[in-house]
């Protein structure tokens, strides 16, 4: 191993045990700001935001999403450390949306209706936010307003379909004959960045927005079930279906391409977006594999070949990576513009000896055949879940971000826990997912082989068990089960979902846990903690208003200016007045002295 130890001074914070705090802490020497909320201007003529929830839809298609999670700052080469562009994931939304919450009647045939003003401005509060961001002379960042670069991507945002799988009859709808334009991206969670300067935003639970009611058909359809869309009388979360048709994946025989069976298959998928050129198309970049997909992680190797790592954060699902053909080639626009539509999907395999494996997700070979239900590589990208159960991949316990190392190439997932541990069938307990009913995760590490990220075989360990110390008790005074208490040196938490390399090797741990729940009791709220790497000490950084959880960091460059999300939180946070409704927002983080921030 040859990490080198980055500089860690800072000095670390006690957990939050207040249950009515409502606002962030950060250690002696730092400062953390609002900087950007739900609601706060966006495009140019947006309105202001009103604070009980009476913005219209269209006022929100100006604004700032809901639930900001996955973000990044992308420096203007003239002055990168002092402009560039923040782009944010607003990865779903809260009855705080609307004035009274989400209004929600039956129909006489027990099927939810939703008012259509009210669905159209909950399509409008998800998406991706991209805004410019100054430095003053003053030292203060501020979101430079009216910018030709500010700009909402929503549940509307048409987006072209690319790759292996576009034009296939798998993206076909009765309102795209030729499956290659679909309207919107949501459930944006983390996100990843290209070396030719795009951001990536994944979407992760679009299973929640659709509903087969038919049984029989859903049953059979495993690009539906294997993923988890509602077989009931309306979607999990919203039941949009009630306005918006194509949320309504029953399938109708009696109109083109069976109406909108398919439309579910058209999201789980990585989105390309040039946060630069503030007229382009986004792009659905369906040779990565459909996913309930958390983040795309790039390992860039030293000759300019990559991998692109994947969370499925569902229990039991996978981790995979995307080995894109072609190299980055520096400068080469045109080159690198359609990278991501040529490649091999892989999965990866965690053997109880610390070896491991990655199997490619390659129609015809490895069981991935007609004999099996596939009839080409759109269909296995399209139902890569099923195709990786067939490859015998490892089961996960909820695999959430992935951070690489900046200069070694090491690898670090977050599982971020799963109650079904070693207690359902199909998900036994294993040497990477060792304990049962695993309420507060494992971060695993792994070195591909030759540091190579286009490696097909890679060695790795648990780098750290979350949860309390040995010998902790409860609120009731009962010790703590033997399977939730860790092995953290330093400073404890539970459930990392965030996970990040800054650019000097820090790696920064970001959780998402009910800080209701008493088995979190010893935790506090939620946090984001640094870590270095070559002791894996950790040190808590900030603690969060009661309610949110902590997720998405990026810095400038020089590592002077730190953004950090705050999302969902519960009591009025930002205002933290007590009695304004509480905003996802986007907080700046700066050393008092000037300096980087973690030292
Ligand atoms: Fe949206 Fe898996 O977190
Ligand atoms: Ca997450
Ligand atoms: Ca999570
Ligand atoms: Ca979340």
């Amino acid at each position: 191993r040859n990490l080198q130890q980055p500089d860690i001074g800072l000095k670390p914070i006690p957990v939050e045990q207040d249950l009515m705090f409502d606002a962030v802490n950060v250690p002696e020497g730092y400062t953390a700001n609002v900087f950007f909320s739900w609601g706060d201007s966006v495009e140019k003529g947006a309105s202001p935001w009103r604070p009980d929830g009476s913005n219209s839809w269209q006022e929100q298609m100006k604004q700032a999403g809901q639930n900001h999670d996955g973000i990044w700052f992308f420096p203007f080469p003239d002055k990168p450390d002092e402009h560039g562009l923040l782009v944010m994931n607003h990865e779903y939304i809260n009855p705080t949306l609307h004035p009274n919450g989400l209004t929600i009647t039956e129909d006489s045939h027990g099927f939810k209706q939703r008012p259509e003003h009210e669905v159209k401005k909950e399509m409008a509060a998800h998406g991706v936010s991209v805004i410019e961001v100054r430095k003053q002379s003053n030292g203060h960042w501020q979101k430079v307003n009216d910018s030709d670069y500010n700009r909402r991507i929503t549940g509307f945002t048409p987006m072209d379909l690319t790759g292996e799988v576009a034009g296939t009859d798998f993206l076909k709808t009765v309102a795209d004959h030729a499956g290659r334009q679909v309207l919107g991206t949501l459930n944006n969670c983390a996100m990843g960045v290209t070396p030719w300067g795009t951001y990536l935003t994944c979407e992760e639970n679009w299973k929640n927005y659709f509903v087969n009611r038919d049984a029989e058909d859903y049953e059979q359809r495993p690009a539906h079930h294997r993923y988890g869309v509602a077989q009931d009388k309306n979607s999990n979360y919203y039941a949009w279906e009630s306005v918006e048709p194509r949320f309504n994946a029953t399938p109708d025989h009696n109109v083109a391409h069976g109406g909108y069976v398919n439309e579910p298959n058209r999201f789980g998928w990585v989105v390309e977006i040039d946060p630069f050129s503030p007229d382009s198309t986004p792009k659905k970049r369906t040779s990565m594999g459909r996913l309930v997909r958390e983040c795309s992680t790039l390992s860039l190797g030293d000759d300019r070949r990559m991998a692109f790592y994947f969370g499925d954060d569902t229990r039991g699902e996978y981790v995979y990576k995307f080995v894109p053909d072609q190299v980055y080639e520096p400068g080469n626009s045109a080159a690198n513009r359609d990278i991501l539509d040529h490649g091999t999907l892989y999965v990866a395999v965690f053997h109880n000896d610390g070896r491991g494996e990655w199997r490619p997700l390659v129609f015809g070979q490895n069981g991935l055949t007609r004999r099996n239900g596939f009839t080409s590589q759109a269909d296995v990208l399209v139902h890569a879940r099923r195709a990786a159960d067939i490859l015998g991949a490892t089961t996960m316990d909820r695999p959430e971000w992935v951070a690489v190392h900046p200069q070694t190439r090491e690898v670090y997932v977050t599982l971020t826990n799963n109650k079904h541990r070693g207690k359902k069938e199909d998900q036994e307990i294993n040497a990477a997912n060792p304990r049962e009913d695993n309420r507060h995760g494992q971060i695993v590490r792994f070195t591909e082989e030759n540091s190579d990220p286009t490696a097909t075989h890679f060695d790795w360990e648990i780098f750290l068990l979350a949860g309390d110390r040995p010998g902790a008790t409860l609120a009731d005074g009962s010790s703590v089960p033997e399977n939730l208490v860790g092995d953290i040196k330093g400073d404890i938490f539970s459930s990392p979902d965030g996970i990040w390399f800054d650019y000097q090797g820090r790696l920064w741990i970001q959780t998402d846990y009910g800080d209701d729940d008493e088995r979190n009791i010893n935790m506090g709220t939620n946090q984001m903690l640094c870590c270095d790497p070559v002791t894996a000490e950790v040190k808590r950084f900030l603690t969060g208003p009661r309610g949110c959880e902590i997720t998405g960091v990026t810095t400038t460059p020089d590592g002077k200016a730190m953004w950090v999300n705050i999302q969902h939180p519960a009591i009025s946070f930002p205002a933290s007045d007590g009695k304004t409704r509480p905003r996802s927002s986007t907080v700046l983080i700066t050393k008092d002295d000037g300096g980087v921030i973690g030292t």
